[in-house]
């Protein structure tokens, strides 16, 4: 049975305690729904720590007011017992009602404004935002303006709040854990950040919380990204170094299919910059709409 923490204080009085045992903390953040991505993030955390913690919030912080907050999925039962099915079982479950409460009245959502852009935020006592100005930029950030600064604000409180030694994130967000990476050495976080492979379902598609919006129609629709995706690594692999050409190839499969593209980009894998020609790690990203689903995914090239 994990021990389910929803105050900051006890949380961060719990970390302590376990602190001052010689106890090494891992957390792996989450807003919950959690699926065998997740668990397996959890299972690469205790490779590196002795205790584990799971935060399962949904940070009003990193949306917009007209992106999915109010229908993001939510199962805190479900999640509990999937924790619970694990080998190992996880140590605290960090589930707070809400992260920006500095003593203000808990329930409407407030906003937060970013050049125009409105963010879902109980806004009362927050002002103080995280950016990592290159990396949020492109692929995800163009789209999603207050994202990455959600993001990145959200998991700098969750440090500060459980002071882990290990946090694990999925590359399958493979900018968000570039930008927390980035975060992290810039502002000297005593955290070390893991970077955790990229789960699909057994026919390809990347598991995500999102996935239960898809229609039945929608999900095969939804698999021509992973698809396009294994093809251009291959076609890559074979020799086809032009990125150009790679990135037409992934966006006409997906649009034929009946997926709307807001971006394909190849990039390198550290810098998130555009790459023309194929070299020594890069990754193809993908974010494409299928209906009223936006899906990510990418994948990974590295030297054969
Ligand atoms: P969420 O989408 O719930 O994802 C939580 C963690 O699980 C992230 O690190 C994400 O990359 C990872 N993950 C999701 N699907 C995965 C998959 N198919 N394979 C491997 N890892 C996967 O990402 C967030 O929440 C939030 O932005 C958060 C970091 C919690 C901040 O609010």
């Amino acid at each position: 049975e994990p021990q389910i923490i929803r105050n900051k204080q006890e949380m961060r009085n719990w970390s302590r305690s376990m602190r001052a045992q010689n106890k090494t903390i891992g957390l792996v953040p989450t807003m919950g729904y959690l699926h065998q991505g997740h668990l397996s993030l959890i299972t690469e955390a205790q490779k590196h720590t002795q205790l584990t913690v799971v935060s399962i919030y949904i940070n009003p912080g990193q949306f917009t007011i007209n992106e999915d907050l109010s229908t993001y999925p939510s199962d805190f039962q479900g999640d509990i017992n999937k924790l619970k099915s694990l080998p190992n079982g996880v140590d605290v479950v960090f589930n707070p009602q809400n992260l920006y409460d500095y003593g203000v009245e808990t329930g409407e959502l407030g906003v937060g404004n970013e050049g125009g852009v409105v963010c879902c935020l109980e806004g009362a006592g927050h002002e103080t935002w995280v950016r990592v100005e290159k990396l949020e930029k492109g692929m995800c950030g163009k789209s999603r303006p207050v994202f990455f600064r959600g993001v990145a604000t959200v998991v700098a409180k969750l440090f500060n709040i459980v002071e882990p030694d290990v946090a694990v994130f999925g590359k399958k967000d493979y900018q968000q854990w570039r930008v927390i990476r980035r975060m992290v050495r810039d502002l000297d976080f005593a955290v070390k950040v893991i970077g955790s492979e990229l789960k699909r379902e057994e026919d390809g598609l990347a598991m995500s919380s999102r996935n239960v919006h898809l229609s039945q129609q929608e999900r095969e629709q939804a698999l021509s990204i992973s698809r396009a995706l294994f093809e251009a690594k291959s076609a890559a692999k074979k020799g086809n170094s032009n990125c150009s050409k790679l990135r037409r190839s992934v966006i006409e499969s997906i649009e034929a299919a009946g997926g709307k593209i807001d971006y394909v980009e190849i990039v390198d894998q550290e810098s998130l910059e555009t790459v023309e020609e194929i070299k020594d790690g890069v990754v193809v990203c993908v974010a494409a709409w299928f209906g009223k689903v936006r899906l990510i995914d990418n994948i990974e090239i590295d030297a054969s």
